[in-house]
Protein backbone atom coordinates (compact mmCIF):
# COMPACT_ATOMS: atom_id res chain seq x y z
CA UNK A 1 0.00 0.00 0.00
CA UNK A 2 1.23 3.50 -0.91
CA UNK A 3 1.91 6.14 1.53
CA UNK A 4 0.13 8.77 -0.14
CA UNK A 5 -2.20 8.09 -2.67
CA UNK A 6 -4.61 10.20 -4.94
CA UNK A 7 -7.15 8.93 -6.82
CA UNK A 8 -8.83 11.43 -9.80
CA UNK A 9 -8.16 14.28 -7.33
CA UNK A 10 -9.77 17.75 -9.17
CA UNK A 11 -9.91 20.93 -8.01
CA UNK A 12 -11.76 23.89 -9.85
CA UNK A 13 -11.39 27.72 -9.43
CA UNK A 14 -14.43 28.44 -10.94
CA UNK A 15 -13.74 27.97 -14.52
CA UNK A 16 -9.94 27.36 -14.18
CA UNK A 17 -9.29 23.50 -13.63
CA UNK A 18 -6.26 24.02 -11.58
CA UNK A 19 -5.63 20.38 -10.42
CA UNK A 20 -7.43 18.04 -13.20
CA UNK A 21 -8.03 14.20 -12.41
CA UNK A 22 -4.66 13.66 -11.00
CA UNK A 23 -3.67 10.08 -9.51
CA UNK A 24 -0.40 9.18 -7.83
CA UNK A 25 1.39 7.31 -5.11
CA UNK A 26 3.79 8.09 -3.09
CA UNK A 27 5.68 5.09 -1.90
CA UNK A 28 6.94 5.06 1.93
CA UNK A 29 10.69 6.04 1.89
CA UNK A 30 11.83 7.12 -1.23
CA UNK A 31 12.31 10.83 -2.51
CA UNK A 32 9.33 11.39 -4.59
CA UNK A 33 9.34 14.77 -6.93
CA UNK A 34 7.00 16.71 -8.42
CA UNK A 35 7.63 19.11 -11.56
CA UNK A 36 6.22 21.27 -13.86
CA UNK A 37 5.47 24.43 -15.32
CA UNK A 38 4.19 27.83 -13.78
CA UNK A 39 0.49 27.65 -12.67
CA UNK A 40 0.78 23.55 -13.82
CA UNK A 41 -1.06 23.16 -10.05
CA UNK A 42 1.60 22.06 -8.00
CA UNK A 43 1.39 24.17 -4.62
CA UNK A 44 -2.90 23.24 -5.54
CA UNK A 45 -1.85 19.58 -5.23
CA UNK A 46 -0.05 21.01 -1.86
CA UNK A 47 -2.99 21.97 -0.51
CA UNK A 48 -5.28 19.79 -1.42
CA UNK A 49 -3.39 17.01 0.40
CA UNK A 50 -2.52 19.10 3.38
CA UNK A 51 -6.72 19.67 4.04
CA UNK A 52 -5.81 23.77 3.29
CA UNK A 53 -8.17 23.17 0.10
CA UNK A 54 -11.26 21.02 -0.28
CA UNK A 55 -11.36 19.07 -3.46
CA UNK A 56 -13.83 19.52 -6.31
CA UNK A 57 -13.49 15.55 -6.69
CA UNK A 58 -11.41 12.65 -6.11
CA UNK A 59 -9.59 11.26 -3.13
CA UNK A 60 -6.77 11.31 -0.96
CA UNK A 61 -5.84 8.75 1.06
CA UNK A 62 -2.68 8.42 3.41
CA UNK A 63 -1.43 5.33 5.64
CA UNK A 64 -4.56 3.78 3.87
CA UNK A 65 -6.60 6.27 6.25
CA UNK A 66 -8.82 8.47 4.18
CA UNK A 67 -7.86 12.62 4.25
CA UNK A 68 -10.68 13.22 1.31
CA UNK A 69 -13.39 12.31 1.50
CA UNK A 70 -13.83 11.30 5.42
CA UNK A 71 -17.84 10.59 4.03
CA UNK A 72 -17.05 7.96 1.89
CA UNK A 73 -15.08 6.36 4.62
CA UNK A 74 -18.04 6.16 7.01
CA UNK A 75 -19.96 5.11 3.99
CA UNK A 76 -18.17 2.19 3.41
CA UNK A 77 -17.02 0.74 6.94
CA UNK A 78 -19.42 2.66 9.68
CA UNK A 79 -22.98 2.80 7.43
CA UNK A 80 -25.03 3.42 10.29
CA UNK A 81 -22.62 6.71 10.89
CA UNK A 82 -23.80 7.74 7.38
CA UNK A 83 -27.08 7.62 8.30
CA UNK A 84 -26.26 9.81 11.32
CA UNK A 85 -24.33 12.51 8.68
CA UNK A 86 -26.94 12.92 6.73
CA UNK A 87 -29.37 13.85 9.88
CA UNK A 88 -26.72 15.63 11.28
CA UNK A 89 -26.21 17.64 8.35
CA UNK A 90 -30.24 18.25 7.55
CA UNK A 91 -30.26 19.60 11.53
CA UNK A 92 -26.94 21.93 10.43
CA UNK A 93 -28.83 23.33 7.66
CA UNK A 94 -31.86 24.07 9.14
CA UNK A 95 -30.10 25.87 11.63
CA UNK A 96 -27.78 27.88 8.91
CA UNK A 97 -24.75 25.92 10.18
CA UNK A 98 -23.88 24.82 7.09
CA UNK A 99 -22.63 21.51 6.34
CA UNK A 100 -20.59 19.36 8.53
CA UNK A 101 -16.95 19.19 6.88
CA UNK A 102 -16.24 16.09 4.86
CA UNK A 103 -12.21 16.25 4.62
CA UNK A 104 -10.23 16.39 7.53
CA UNK A 105 -9.14 19.76 8.93
CA UNK A 106 -5.44 20.78 8.35
CA UNK A 107 -4.46 20.16 11.74
CA UNK A 108 -6.17 16.35 11.83
CA UNK A 109 -4.10 15.75 8.72
CA UNK A 110 -0.65 17.08 10.49
CA UNK A 111 -1.67 15.03 13.08
CA UNK A 112 -1.85 12.00 11.00
CA UNK A 113 1.85 12.57 9.69
CA UNK A 114 1.94 15.19 7.07
CA UNK A 115 3.67 18.12 7.45
CA UNK A 116 4.91 21.09 5.02
CA UNK A 117 6.52 23.96 3.95
CA UNK A 118 4.78 26.80 1.83
CA UNK A 119 6.58 28.31 -0.94
CA UNK A 120 6.17 31.55 0.16
CA UNK A 121 7.53 31.51 3.65
CA UNK A 122 5.28 31.64 6.59
CA UNK A 123 6.78 31.62 9.87
CA UNK A 124 5.41 33.93 13.02
CA UNK A 125 7.98 36.49 12.33
CA UNK A 126 7.93 37.95 16.16
CA UNK A 127 8.52 34.66 17.72
CA UNK A 128 12.36 33.67 18.13
CA UNK A 129 13.53 30.70 16.05
CA UNK A 130 13.22 28.39 18.99
CA UNK A 131 9.66 29.68 19.37
CA UNK A 132 8.75 28.70 16.41
CA UNK A 133 10.12 25.10 16.28
CA UNK A 134 8.21 24.72 19.63
CA UNK A 135 4.81 25.69 17.75
CA UNK A 136 5.38 22.76 15.67
CA UNK A 137 5.28 20.47 18.28
CA UNK A 138 2.64 21.41 19.80
CA UNK A 139 0.75 19.38 17.75
CA UNK A 140 2.20 16.10 19.77
CA UNK A 141 1.70 17.84 22.90
CA UNK A 142 -0.27 16.16 25.90
CA UNK A 143 -0.70 18.83 28.45
CA UNK A 144 -4.55 20.14 28.72
CA UNK A 145 -5.20 23.83 29.67
CA UNK A 146 -5.37 23.35 33.32
CA UNK A 147 -1.97 21.74 33.14
CA UNK A 148 -0.59 25.15 31.63
CA UNK A 149 -2.75 27.23 34.05
CA UNK A 150 -1.77 25.78 37.74
CA UNK A 151 1.96 25.03 36.12
CA UNK A 152 1.75 21.84 36.96
CA UNK A 153 4.77 19.47 37.09
CA UNK A 154 3.62 17.75 34.28
CA UNK A 155 3.30 20.63 31.98
CA UNK A 156 6.61 22.13 33.28
CA UNK A 157 8.46 19.01 32.17
CA UNK A 158 6.75 18.94 29.24
CA UNK A 159 7.90 22.44 28.48
CA UNK A 160 11.36 21.55 29.23
CA UNK A 161 11.63 18.71 26.81
CA UNK A 162 9.40 20.80 24.05
CA UNK A 163 12.28 23.34 23.98
CA UNK A 164 15.08 20.36 24.28
CA UNK A 165 13.77 18.84 21.40
CA UNK A 166 12.80 22.13 19.64
CA UNK A 167 17.06 22.68 19.95
CA UNK A 168 18.13 19.57 18.47
CA UNK A 169 15.36 20.17 15.62
CA UNK A 170 17.50 23.94 15.04
CA UNK A 171 20.84 21.56 15.71
CA UNK A 172 20.13 19.64 12.70
CA UNK A 173 19.54 22.34 10.42
CA UNK A 174 22.43 23.88 11.29
CA UNK A 175 20.59 26.86 13.17
CA UNK A 176 21.06 26.45 17.06
CA UNK A 177 23.03 29.63 17.22
CA UNK A 178 20.72 31.47 16.03
CA UNK A 179 18.03 30.14 18.40
CA UNK A 180 17.01 33.32 20.35
CA UNK A 181 17.00 35.76 16.99
CA UNK A 182 13.70 36.47 15.61
CA UNK A 183 12.35 34.95 12.61
CA UNK A 184 12.04 37.86 10.63
CA UNK A 185 15.40 39.06 11.58
CA UNK A 186 16.55 35.95 10.03
CA UNK A 187 18.67 35.43 6.55
CA UNK A 188 16.20 34.31 3.92
CA UNK A 189 18.21 31.02 3.70
CA UNK A 190 17.89 30.40 7.00
CA UNK A 191 13.89 30.92 7.17
CA UNK A 192 13.62 28.11 4.72
CA UNK A 193 15.75 26.31 6.77
CA UNK A 194 13.95 27.20 9.83
CA UNK A 195 10.47 26.16 8.01
CA UNK A 196 11.56 22.57 7.38
CA UNK A 197 12.92 22.38 11.49
CA UNK A 198 9.48 23.36 12.36
CA UNK A 199 7.82 21.18 9.70
CA UNK A 200 9.95 18.09 11.49
CA UNK A 201 8.65 19.00 14.83
CA UNK A 202 5.30 17.96 14.23
CA UNK A 203 7.15 14.57 14.16
CA UNK A 204 5.93 13.79 10.15
CA UNK A 205 6.07 10.47 8.66
CA UNK A 206 5.70 12.83 5.26
CA UNK A 207 7.35 15.69 4.93
CA UNK A 208 5.78 18.02 1.59
CA UNK A 209 8.62 20.75 0.81
CA UNK A 210 7.51 23.56 -2.11
CA UNK A 211 9.79 24.75 -3.80
CA UNK A 212 12.43 24.69 -0.51
CA UNK A 213 15.27 26.34 -2.40
CA UNK A 214 13.74 28.44 -4.17
CA UNK A 215 16.35 32.02 -4.80
CA UNK A 216 18.84 29.30 -3.93
CA UNK A 217 22.50 29.77 -5.60
CA UNK A 218 24.01 25.98 -6.93
CA UNK A 219 26.10 26.04 -3.39
CA UNK A 220 23.16 26.62 -1.14
CA UNK A 221 21.27 24.20 -3.39
CA UNK A 222 23.61 21.20 -2.48
CA UNK A 223 23.45 22.19 0.77
CA UNK A 224 19.51 21.72 1.55
CA UNK A 225 19.36 18.00 -1.06
CA UNK A 226 22.02 17.10 1.33
CA UNK A 227 19.53 18.05 4.11
CA UNK A 228 16.98 16.33 2.42
CA UNK A 229 18.91 13.12 2.03
CA UNK A 230 19.28 13.31 5.55
CA UNK A 231 16.05 13.54 6.38
CA UNK A 232 15.25 10.59 4.45
CA UNK A 233 18.05 8.56 5.87
CA UNK A 234 15.97 9.12 9.34
CA UNK A 235 13.25 7.44 8.03
CA UNK A 236 11.12 10.27 6.53
CA UNK A 237 9.74 10.43 3.31
CA UNK A 238 10.12 12.86 0.89
CA UNK A 239 7.76 14.74 -1.39
CA UNK A 240 9.17 17.82 -3.11
CA UNK A 241 7.97 20.69 -5.58
CA UNK A 242 11.28 21.88 -7.42
CA UNK A 243 12.14 23.82 -10.15
CA UNK A 244 15.48 23.37 -10.95
CA UNK A 245 15.57 19.97 -13.16
CA UNK A 246 19.52 19.18 -12.49
CA UNK A 247 18.28 19.01 -8.94
CA UNK A 248 15.56 17.23 -9.01
CA UNK A 249 16.86 14.61 -11.46
CA UNK A 250 20.40 14.35 -8.41
CA UNK A 251 18.19 13.90 -5.85
CA UNK A 252 14.84 11.80 -6.52
CA UNK A 253 13.88 8.32 -7.27
CA UNK A 254 10.52 9.19 -8.63
CA UNK A 255 9.00 12.00 -10.69
CA UNK A 256 5.66 12.92 -11.45
CA UNK A 257 5.22 15.87 -14.03
CA UNK A 258 2.34 17.99 -13.99
CA UNK A 259 1.12 20.40 -16.89
CA UNK A 260 -1.64 22.39 -16.84
CA UNK A 261 -3.45 20.43 -14.27
CA UNK A 262 -2.61 17.16 -15.67
CA UNK A 263 -0.25 14.74 -14.53
CA UNK A 264 1.68 14.12 -18.14
CA UNK A 265 4.34 11.55 -16.95
CA UNK A 266 5.56 9.64 -14.28
CA UNK A 267 8.87 7.31 -13.47
CA UNK A 268 12.37 7.81 -12.64
CA UNK A 269 14.04 10.70 -14.41
CA UNK A 270 15.88 8.97 -16.63
CA UNK A 271 12.91 8.59 -18.41
CA UNK A 272 10.50 11.53 -17.41
CA UNK A 273 13.73 13.52 -18.58
CA UNK A 274 13.18 12.03 -22.43
CA UNK A 275 9.41 11.91 -22.20
CA UNK A 276 8.26 13.91 -25.41
CA UNK A 277 5.57 15.41 -23.72
CA UNK A 278 7.35 16.80 -20.76
CA UNK A 279 10.58 18.27 -23.04
CA UNK A 280 7.46 20.05 -25.13
CA UNK A 281 5.45 21.31 -21.93
CA UNK A 282 9.30 22.68 -20.91
CA UNK A 283 10.68 23.99 -24.22
CA UNK A 284 7.69 23.89 -26.28
CA UNK A 285 6.27 27.03 -25.17
CA UNK A 286 8.94 29.18 -25.03
CA UNK A 287 9.97 28.09 -28.95
N1 LIG B 1 -6.90 30.18 -4.36
C1 LIG B 1 -6.93 30.25 -5.70
N2 LIG B 1 -7.96 30.89 -6.35
C2 LIG B 1 -8.01 30.95 -7.68
N3 LIG B 1 -7.09 30.42 -8.51
C3 LIG B 1 -6.06 29.79 -7.95
C4 LIG B 1 -5.90 29.67 -6.51
N4 LIG B 1 -4.77 28.98 -6.25
C5 LIG B 1 -4.22 28.69 -7.43
N5 LIG B 1 -4.98 29.16 -8.45
C6 LIG B 1 -4.69 28.99 -9.88
O1 LIG B 1 -4.51 27.61 -10.12
C7 LIG B 1 -3.45 27.40 -11.06
C8 LIG B 1 -2.40 26.52 -10.43
O2 LIG B 1 -1.71 27.27 -9.45
P1 LIG B 1 -0.58 26.65 -8.53
O3 LIG B 1 -0.17 27.69 -7.58
O4 LIG B 1 -1.03 25.35 -7.99
O5 LIG B 1 0.59 26.39 -9.60
P2 LIG B 1 2.07 25.91 -9.36
O6 LIG B 1 2.30 24.72 -10.22
O7 LIG B 1 2.37 25.79 -7.93
O8 LIG B 1 2.88 27.14 -9.99
P3 LIG B 1 4.29 27.79 -9.54
O9 LIG B 1 5.36 26.94 -10.16
O10 LIG B 1 4.26 29.15 -10.15
O11 LIG B 1 4.35 27.82 -8.07
C9 LIG B 1 -2.95 28.77 -11.46
O12 LIG B 1 -3.57 29.13 -12.67
C10 LIG B 1 -3.39 29.66 -10.32
O13 LIG B 1 -3.62 30.98 -10.77
MG1 LIG C 1 3.60 26.70 -6.62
Amino acid sequence: MPLLETRGLTKRFGGLVAVDGVDLSVEEGEIFAMIGPNGAGKTTMFNLIAGLYKPSSGTIRFRGKWVYPVREYWRTYLPPLAGYYTMANAVRQALGAGRLPIGLRPHAVTALGIARTFQNIRLFSYMTALENVMVGEHVRMRAQVWDALLRSPYARKEERQVRDRAMEFLRFVGLERYAEQYARNLPYGFQRRLEIARALATQPTLLMLDEPAAGFNPQEKAQLMDLIQEIRRRGITIFLIEHDMKVVMEVSERIVVLDYGEKIAEGPPQKVRTDPRVIEAYLGKSA
